[in-house]
């Protein structure tokens, strides 16, 4: 019985050291657990006096045994955690993937700093549709169908009566048809026309506003484009109004600024003038108010709209328009605030 007892743990034993994961080190416990059963469960053969001796070898057996499985538990252990910790080593030294955070476009900061200024002086925003009907974007603004001024601007026509808006005038008449003045309201955003050049471009963008009251002038204008001026580009910068023609305004003027390369000495950005051309505007058309149902002689307004990409070409000294669209980012990081 004895040479039973210590072949057996002679076997485990030499199991154990070979043994290299936890999960069998169990087993192989189990197995020994049950065997030694085996064995004691033999000890009913013995006569009586023997058994205590014997049970106290098996003791000995047994303790030693379950000392050399804790031993070897702890160095399995140590050795599945070396062979994680080397799986899942990771290179702390190795130079990170760096994540450029993109900036505002140009035309997006232009047209932040537009609505900027006009807020300060009391103007609310309000943005109409891309596609518009005929009458939005020309019959209500006083140019009907055949009226010479459709020229002034190449349509996409999309259907007989829809296209894409030429000029974010059509929000004035959505304004004005819902309320009632006063009204102060400023409209950009994107406009289409078939032009295609260096300064054109098919689609850009624009800013509208239009201010409807008692007692509005053309002073009213002259003196908040001059106060946007001055804003936009410098404190010196003037501002000089000039006969001109829009269907939907009466008088009708184009807006120039001082040129802020030269000062007003005249250059070549300004072509010798002293002056550009930044904007279109107006006192509203008695025909315009009438159409949304403003009584002309109760109230008078002025209305202007400009380009943003003009304005943004301006202020950075951008020369092709072309080069707002082309997302090239070395050219749009230049703008970063
Ligand atoms: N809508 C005109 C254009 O696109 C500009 C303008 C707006 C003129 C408002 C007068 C008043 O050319």
């Amino acid at each position: 019985m004895k040479e039973k007892l210590q072949a057996l743990c002679t076997e485990i034993e030499t199991a154990m050291a070979e043994v290299a994961t936890s999960r069998g080190l169990y087993e192989l416990k189990v197995k020994f657990q049950s065997e030694l059963k085996g064995v004691m469960s033999g000890m009913r053969d013995l006569p009586k006096e023997e058994r205590p001796a014997f049970g106290k070898i098996v003791n000995e057996y047994k303790q030693d045994l379950e000392e050399k499985f804790e031993t070897r538990a702890a160095a399995v252990k140590e050795m599945e955690m070396q062979a994680k910790y080397a799986a899942e080593r990771i290179d702390i030294t190795m130079p990170g993937k760096a994540y450029k955070a993109g900036a505002l476009h140009p035309i997006t900061l232009v047209k932040n700093q537009l609505i900027d200024i006009f807020a300060g002086m009391g103007f609310k925003v309000f943005e109409g549709p891309e596609i518009e009907t005929d009458y939005y974007n020309f019959t209500a603004l006083n140019t009907p169908k055949d009226h010479p001024a459709r020229d002034m601007q190449d349509t996409f026509y999309l259907a007989e009566n829809l296209l894409l808006r030429t000029q974010t005038s059509a929000g004035q008449i959505r304004v004005m048809e819902k309320e009632a003045p006063p009204i102060k309201i400023l409209s950009p955003g994107r406009v289409f026309r078939s032009d295609d050049d260096a300064t054109h471009s098919p689609m850009f963008h624009q800013m509208e506003g239009l201010v409807v009251d008692k007692g509005i002038t053309l002073c009213d204008l002259q003196g908040m484009l001059a106060e946007f001026a001055k804003k936009m580009f410098t404190s010196s910068t003037k501002v000089r109004l000039r006969p001109s023609y829009f269907p939907f305004t009466e008088p009708s003027v184009e807006v120039d600024l001082s040129c802020s390369e030269c000062g007003g000495k005249g250059c070549r950005l300004c072509k010798g003038t002293g002056w550009i051309e930044v904007l279109g505007a107006g006192m509203v058309n008695r025909r315009v108010l009438e159409n949304c149902g403003v009584d002309p002689d109760e109230y008078t307004g002025f209305a202007f709209g400009m380009g943003i990409e003009r304005i943004a070409m301006l202020k950075y000294g951008v020369n092709n328009i072309k080069t707002l669209f082309e997302n090239d980012t070395r050219f749009l990081e230049q703008f970063e605030e």
